[in-house]
């Protein structure tokens, strides 16, 4: 990333007449944009038939486009095949869960192991990245689009063989991680190993698991074939992906964003489909967080909602202000790059009432007026922002193992890892307490809290990990349902919490999953936290602690009096477990206390969202009110906006949807 801020679109020159090329080009410009996304689903257009390729079109866009001072990624077509390439063979289209076939028409619809589907990817890579490798306007690649969704195909079963056989080396290996003998599944052959369709109900978890696990692996070779390309041909262009943020949970993140030069992904903060906890701006700041926690480095966002979405169904429309302060929230939370999707509202296809920044017939409205206004803000400020980093004394762990395993076996039905992770998130949101995510391996010295929600799937590397941080003065927060499986997603042979138990220092002695019932946790006045009771409705774990304080007991039921939460002292930290899961009330209690408790934390407890980023010594302080109402604020000293240069001092007041940046 260079120090430069990209501001941009996304443009889909080949769906618009090319008269019209110029007036969209010089509306980029005169907004401010300094980048523009092409070509990602252009691939009929790039290659019309097999072997013949016609750039010819591509060339001219880019130079309209240049011409007007706008800088090039070009997107690898790969997620929408032409029609011609699936005609060819049927056994590239992805089979979902239920078995069924994709069709042609959509998108996504390939089968990521499939070889010959990949031997036409490379094809096309190969002849756009020799066709742009030294244009002076192309920057950089995203590879495919928005990877994802595990494909159950015939195709997909062969090759979950060989990844099986490569994983494990014999059969009795896998055998006996699985526990095949169960049910009699003990397998004599690798081609009798099943891809765990739906259709034949729940399968062992060990290959469910592995399944998952392999489902991602194959989109992370996909991309890393493509990424190859594209590297050997164009070594001074980035390359990157646009991902999903947190709310996507069929790929190991952390996998898919390690061979990349620095991870972008795809922000819609007002969707149908953000169905866990918190609200608009949490989710957003929770998907932020999680971007930039990947690679532990800034992010850009490829894809910003530019206006309401919609594809048979529209969208409640963003509301004057949002489009240019959720842009800033994703500055504030680690993005030098923000391209907005899409630049006109298309009129043809399944996309018709996603809304770009023009209306569908081409006029300018108050969402192009907006992303202009944010568009020559940054032209002035994108520099001193640029490279800045956030700095956080607060983590989560998010460990997609733990996920996968929760998916294949939920334990309740309310039970959902993104809603209790979220939870856990939208607590510290709320307080403006900045938090990072990290996988449970990365390295957590330089935090002071760490939580930790369903911990589910632990490996001695992870427990020997937690210990360290503990061990060193760290604060480490548990939850039920942790250090319940072993990395073959069988069930620890030791009491819960497994290898996290000595750690806790507390051991389950029993638990109970609640369905249609609820329990009460009262906390004991006697230790430091003293808060009202709290109710649960989804999981109580029965602890008996072993060194370890307890917190808080149980009301009610035959375990009543029982053992909710517990601190347990650790050399010079302490690792609290908690062994009780509901709704949202139990982490507000806890991070009231566990804040307060912590000196580096900052208690603001206003509507406003704040964040920091540090440029050096600089500190960049980024004030988002998302309300439709004023807000103020006090300052704790002079300041100066960076929007307006002015010197700001006393109280800080920002309109309804309002932002300020503020340097000391
Ligand atoms: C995703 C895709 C885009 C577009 C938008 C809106 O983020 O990457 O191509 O489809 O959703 O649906």
């Amino acid at each position: 990333m260079s120090g430069k801020f990209a501001v941009g679109v996304d443009y889909y020159p080949e769906q618009w007449p090319e008269e019209r090329w110029a007036t969209d080009a010089a509306l980029m410009r005169d907004a401010g944009f300094n980048v523009v996304r092409l070509a990602e689903f252009a691939w009929v257009k790039l290659e019309p038939a097999l072997g013949e390729f016609d750039f010819d079109w591509l060339d001219r866009a880019i130079e309209t486009l240049s011409a007007h001072g706008l800088e090039v990624i070009l997107g690898t077509p790969t997620a929408t095949m032409p029609a011609w390439v699936m005609a060819g063979d049927s056994s590239i289209y992805r089979m979902s869960s239920d078995g069924r076939a994709a069709t042609f028409g959509h998108r996504r619809g390939y089968c990521p192991h499939h070889a010959g589907y990949r031997r036409h990817a490379e094809r096309i890579v190969r002849a756009m990245a020799s066709q742009y490798a030294n244009h002076p306007a192309v920057i950089g690649w995203q590879i495919d689009n928005e990877f994802g969704d595990r494909s159950y195909s015939a195709v997909a079963q062969t090759a979950f063989q060989a990844w099986l056989e490569r994983k494990y080396g014999s059969l009795e290996a896998m055998n006996e991680a699985w526990g095949a003998v169960f049910w009699s599944q003990t397998y004599t052959a690798w081609s009798e190993i099943p891809v765990p369709l739906d259709t034949g109900g729940p399968h062992n978890p060990g290959l469910a698991l592995d399944f998952a696990r392999f489902s991602s692996d194959g989109y992370v070779s996909f991309q890393r074939e493509q990424l190859e390309i594209v590297r050997a041909a164009c070594p001074n262009h980035f390359v990157t992906h646009n991902l999903m943020g947190f709310g996507y949970d069929q790929i190991d993140y952390f996998d898919l964003a390690s061979d990349l030069d620095f991870v972008t992904w795809d922000n819609y903060p007002r969707m149908w489909w953000n169905v866990y906890a918190g609200d608009d701006a949490a989710r957003a700041a929770l998907g932020h967080a999680t971007m930039r926690g990947l690679k532990r480095q800034n992010f850009w966002v490829m894809e910003q909602q530019a206006g309401a979405g919609g594809w048979q169904m529209v969208v409640p429309h963003p509301r004057p202000g949002e489009l240019r302060l959720w842009a800033y929230q994703a500055i504030a939370h680690g993005a030098d790059g923000i391209v907005f999707f899409r630049f006109r509202t298309a009129r043809h296809g399944t996309e018709q009432y996603w809304h770009g920044l023009l209306e569908h017939d081409g006029t300018v409205g108050r969402r192009y007026l907006e992303a202009k206004q944010f568009g020559l803000e940054l032209q002035r400020i994108g520099a001193q922002i640029a490279g800045s980093v956030a700095k956080s004394s607060v983590v989560l762990l998010h460990d997609y193992d733990s996920r996968f395993a929760l998916q294949i076996q939920p334990n309740n039905p309310e039970l959902q890892y993104a809603t209790q992770f979220a939870h856990w998130y939208s607590a510290l949101h709320r307080r403006n307490v900045g938090a990072d995510i990290s996988s449970s391996t990365d390295d957590l010295s330089a935090y002071s809290l760490v939580i930790a929600p369903l911990l589910h799937v632990v490996t001695p590397e992870a427990a020997a990990n937690l210990e360290h941080f503990v061990q060193g003065g760290g604060t480490l927060v548990l939850t039920a349902r942790s250090g319940v499986k072993d990395g073959s997603n069988a069930v620890v042979n030791e009491a819960l919490p497994g290898l996290l138990r000595d750690l806790a220092g507390v051991r389950v002695t029993e638990y109970d999953s609640l369905i249609g019932s609820s329990n009460g946790l009262r906390f004991d006045p006697n230790t430091v936290l003293d808060a009202a009771d709290v109710t649960v409705n989804i999981w109580c774990d029965l602890l008996e602690p072993s060194g370890a304080d307890v917190l808080a007991r149980y009301t009610g039921g035959f375990y009543a009096g029982a053992a909710a939460i517990t601190r347990n002292q650790v050399g010079r930290g302490s690792v609290i477990y908690v062994g009780a899961i509901g709704d949202a009330a139990l982490p507000e209690t806890l991070l009231e206390w566990l804040l307060a408790a912590q000196t580096a934390a900052k208690l603001e407890t206003n509507q406003l969202e704040i964040t920091e980023r540090w440029q050096g010594e600089t500190r960049l302080r980024f004030y988002l009110n998302h309300s439709a109402d004023p807000q103020s604020v006090a300052l704790g000293g002079q300041a100066t906006s960076l929007l307006t240069g002015d010197a700001v001092s006393g109280i800080l007041k920002l309109e309804g949807y309002g932002v300020e940046i503020l340097t000391d």
